[in-house]
């Protein structure tokens, strides 16, 4: 089955075509460069910048993939949850080409197809897992029971792990989005440097809350600043770092031995983040447990994964018409707009 797959939830306008979990082409035009000077994404850009860029990234899928648009079989979109304006530039152009090529429609939820990108980087695996679906805007530890069957058993209670990174990282004066360039240069700091809280979310040991360790970061600088002193950037993004993993590791593990679970994957664009990977990593390996990560080409937003996890929701049957919506929240367990 070829899948044309399309995203424009956030800041990136992707368009990919796949066949099941293969991939044939994964096309991204990204628009960070331009939202860098405001320090974050500007929706009302966004949405202009993907209404122009839709057309020619699509075209650039089907030509590198080889594929004509007589020889899709569907249209798979990102509906939900994402930037509402920025979500409908997609969902309305592929309801357009969905029409007028009559094709069927797939809508797909942006969290899914994260989690689908472990599809894409290892054939071989399949739920039932544990996942920790760490982006921008979300933090979730997911049971995957099946590929469109989800139970949510962790949340953060106020930010999510990437907008804890970007909002620190802007403190320290690094540029949108911030999260990668503090994960390069906490490799030359010392994370016994700085002492930052390790916050517990009393009664709810699969959750998290990063706002107060954004806030203790934020606290340390304006101190610092009062006082004449100076801050290393390298160290306290160091100890940032691993303050983070500390939270996503505790929640993850302690979730993988309540409820059994001994395949563990990563998903969201923080699943790049070098620290997360390995202690991961090494974690499972102490429990003699799978441990699953996206290739990092796969980790931000891209339409591959929107087209693997909308293969397997073409094989539920979750297929939508002309009446198809954006949504700018959504939870996982949802299907709104199924017909
Ligand atoms: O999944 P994603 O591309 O977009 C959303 O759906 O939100 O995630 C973007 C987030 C940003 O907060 C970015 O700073 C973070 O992922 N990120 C990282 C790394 N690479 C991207 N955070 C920490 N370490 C990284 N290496
Ligand atoms: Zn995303």
């Amino acid at each position: 089955m070829n899948i044309l797959a399309i995203e424009s939830s956030c800041d990136e306008t992707a368009a990919a075509v796949t066949r099941g979990r293969e991939v044939l082409s994964n096309i991204v035009a990204s628009q960070v460069e331009e939202h860098r000077i405001y320090g974050g994404v500007v929706p009302e850009i966004a949405s202009r910048r993907h209404a122009e860029a839709i057309t020619g990234v699509t075209g650039a899928a089907l030509k590198e993939a080889g594929v004509t648009l007589s020889e899709i079989d569907a249209v798979a979109v990102t509906y939900a949850p994402g930037l509402i304006g920025a979500l409908l530039v997609g969902v309305n152009f592929a309801k357009g080409l969905a029409l007028s090529a009559g094709k069927p429609l797939i809508p797909v939820h942006h969290l899914r197809s994260h989690i689908a990108a472990n599809y894409i980087t290892r054939p071989d695996w399949e739920p039932p897992f544990l996942c920790l679906v760490v982006s921008g805007g979300h933090s979730h530890l997911v049971e995957v029971r099946d590929y469109t069957d989800y139970r949510v058993i962790g949340r953060t209670h106020d930010d999510a792990a990437g907008e804890c990174f970007d909002k620190s990282a802007r403190a320290m004066g690094m540029p949108y989005p911030g999260g990668i360039a503090l994960d390069r240069i906490a490799d030359e700091g010392d994370p016994d440097a700085y002492d930052l809280p390790f916050p517990h979310v009393a009664d709810h040991p699969y959750d998290f809350s990063f706002s107060g360790l954004k806030t203790a970061v934020v606290n340390l600088l304006h101190n610092a600043e009062q006082k004449g002193e100076s801050v290393s950037v390298p160290d306290l993004s160091a100890a940032l770092r691993r303050r983070v993993c500390d939270m996503l590791l505790r929640a993850t593990e302690q979730a993988a031995l309540d409820l059994g679970h001994t395949s563990i994957a990563l998903a969201g664009g923080v699943s790049a983040n070098s620290e997360l990977r390995r202690r991961m990593e090494a974690m499972c390996a102490s429990h003699g447990w799978r441990f699953g990560r996206p290739e990092l080409c796969y980790c931000g937003d891209n339409a591959a994964m929107v087209g693997v996890q909308g293969y397997y929701e073409a094989l539920a049957g979750h297929y939508a018409d002309g009446s198809l919506n954006a949504y700018a929240t959504m939870p996982i367990d949802c299907l709104t707009d199924i017909k």
